[in-house]
């Protein structure tokens, strides 16, 4: 991983904003992802962001942190808060920014435990694929306190693949339809390929109920997107 994502947030950070990071998938062209989104507030997060944030209690571990917003937002009400990512960018970033515990770890690689466990902004995205689904949700449940939760946004991208008609045209020898090739791209570099994967609401609740987990739906958004509630 040439960290890319890293690199787009630590010139934003140092006031080296010039270019935004451009995103595509196997199914989507080019698009803009604005480098000031990913260092929103809380006025500027979507709905789903501010419910789960209003959740979160006791201690808790913000999976993916970026640069560190949600951290931040849960610091400042009182919370004890631990933020990981993989980005040694975005690590970098989180600590500049004031987020007190954060660490340069993938969520496997987690070892604590918490009372609230939050993966924002596409979630079920660090899971990369749908075979990898059980692994990471066998792990979350591990990391859980005694009454703990896991607040998870995704969303269902059927939508993506259906024609005017409302045919659906994905290919049936194809994986899930969720499971995306995706490619980011920062000032004219390449990063490599990853792996991204949006789950749709019941493939989460079964892939939960298979690994000991109950799945609830809190919310949903104004485009096919949800947040949930994992628990034992
Ligand atoms: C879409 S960004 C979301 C960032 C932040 N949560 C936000 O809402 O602005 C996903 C983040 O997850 C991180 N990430 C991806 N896989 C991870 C893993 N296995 N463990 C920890 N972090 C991971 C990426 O480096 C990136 O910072």
């Amino acid at each position: 991983m040439k960290d890319l994502f890293g690199k787009a947030l630590l010139d934003y950070q140092n006031g080296n904003y010039t270019e935004d990071l451009i995103t595509s998938t196997n199914i989507s062209d080019d698009d803009e992802l604005p480098l000031p989104y990913l260092f929103r507030d809380y006025q500027d997060m979507p709905k789903l962001e501010q419910k789960a944030l209003q959740l979160s209690k006791g201690l808790t571990l913000d999976v993916g942190c970026g640069s560190g917003s949600h951290s931040l937002y849960l610091q400042d009400q009182g919370l004890n808060v631990k933020a990981i990512d993989i980005s040694k960018g975005a690590v970098e970033v989180s600590h500049a920014r004031g987020v007190k515990q954060v660490a340069h770890l993938a969520l496997l690689d987690e070892t604590e435990t918490f009372d609230t466990i939050l993966l924002l902004m596409n979630g079920t995205g660090i899971f990369e694929t749908l075979n990898q689904v059980s692994t990471y949700l066998s792990h979350l449940k591990s990391l859980l306190n005694t009454g703990g939760q896991v607040l998870i946004d995704s969303s269902d991208i059927k939508y993506m693949y259906l024609d005017e008609d409302g045919g659906f045209w994905q290919d049936m020898n194809a994986n899930y339809y969720g499971e995306l090739d995706y490619f980011l791209s920062y000032k004219g570099e390449a990063e490599l390929p990853m792996k991204w994967l949006y789950l749709d609401f019941k493939l989460l609740q079964q892939a939960c109920e298979a690994s000991g987990l109950k799945c609830e739906m809190l919310a949903e958004g104004e485009h096919y997107d949800y947040l949930a509630k994992l628990y034992v």
